[in-house]
């Protein structure tokens, strides 16, 4: 490690640094974690289908363990994500006859699922994710993405999610919108339109979730005009997910890494840092999906396509988008970003 200070301390005037973990993160990446980060989210440990398997059946070991982590640390939760068209209990949308429910019988459930989360966490956390991702990305003539909760509730269930959720926490957390690729342009429109939507009906959302899982061809000049027109909601902000793959999504096979795409990473992340400062007064915490480059999703995910794996997906594919290096040492530009935000 360097003599720098910690992120997180390099940040405390401007807003909380997060990382999204699993409990098997906690032994192995706890040094950075202590040293680095103020606010935690769970990477999967919250989420319906892990943490109730079935009707009624739940499974709290794992988010116990990272909120018991995050307060011997001095660290704030973030909750994620109970309303989204992956990661649910299919038995969220059956009745018990094991049909299909109806909607009352899904807004039930939820109401249940989200009361029993709610009495366990509700003063521990500082924000939910109430819904994730509702927003379509490919069918450019639908604002909502087709899903469950689309077809057997109807289209007011992000509203309603809302509503529910509300009932069931403290009025100090704060509820959340978190939704993926926000600032692509022809996205940012069905978001905006979302949000002023249930903003104008009255729902309870006090944020939005800006997931910034970017690549290094991202348009920085989008991304800053993305987070200028979320802040003209009035609504609060927080970078959920972020990270900066060296590829593109449309990239097959293993390309090589050459100096000319770290180097764009490098001035990618020091550049939406410097966005992120500017915009501190609305922005409340930066959070990456990940710790450190040895764990993350995008080393995986081979090839993504959306949400579709192709047939030809060469497999594992090493990316480094995260702020450490495997070996725990910081990447060069985070030792720029916490520089530059002591000056
Ligand atoms: C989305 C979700 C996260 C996570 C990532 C991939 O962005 O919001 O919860 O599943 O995908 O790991």
């Amino acid at each position: 490690m360097t003599n720098l200070p910690s992120l997180k301390d390099a940040y405390a005037k401007y807003f909380k640094i997060g990382a999204a973990v699993s409990g098997y993160h906690l032994p192995l990446f706890g040094d950075i974690l202590k040293e680095h980060f103020n606010s935690l989210t769970c990477e999967n440990a919250m989420k319906p289908e892990p943490i109730e398997p079935q009707r009624g059946v739940w499974n709290f070991g794992e988010a116990d363990r990272i909120l018991s982590f995050a307060k011997e640390n001095g660290m704030a939760l973030r909750a994620h994500a109970p309303v989204w068209h992956k990661q649910n209990g299919l038995w969220m949308f059956r009745n018990a006859a094991g049909e299909t429910a109806s909607r009352e019988e899904i807004l039930e459930t939820l109401q249940q699922h989200m009361e029993t989360f709610g009495q366990r966490y509700g003063e521990e956390i500082y924000c939910w994710d109430v819904v994730n991702e509702a927003v379509a990305h490919f069918e450019k003539d639908l604002v909502l993405r087709p899903s469950n909760w689309t077809e057997l509730v109807g289209p007011d269930f992000v509203a309603e999610s809302f509503r529910i959720a509300k009932k069931c926490v403290p009025d100090k957390v704060q509820l959340f919108y978190n939704d993926y690729n926000e600032w692509m342009p022809h996205k940012r429109e069905k978001m905006l339109k979302l949000l002023r939507e249930l903003i104008a009906e009255g729902a309870p959302i006090d944020g939005f979730g800006m997931q910034q899982h970017l690549s290094i061809y991202a348009d920085m000049d989008e991304i800053r005009r993305s987070i200028e027109a979320y802040a003209s909601l009035g609504l609060r902000l927080h970078v959920t997910e972020l990270d900066v793959s060296l590829y593109t999504v449309y990239e097959t096979g293993r390309p090589t890494i050459t100096d000319e795409m770290l180097r764009k990473q490098y001035d990618m992340y020091v550049e939406l840092f410097r966005i992120y400062r500017q915009y501190a007064d609305v922005i409340d915490s930066v959070t990456t999906w990940g710790v450190a480059d040895s764990m993350t999703w995008l080393n995986t995910s081979a090839v993504r396509i959306g949400d579709r794996k192709p047939e030809t997906a060469p497999g594992y594919r090493m990316n480094f988008p995260l702020l450490f290096y495997a070996d725990h040492r910081p990447r060069p530009y985070t030792e720029q970003i916490i520089e530059d935000a002591l000056k």
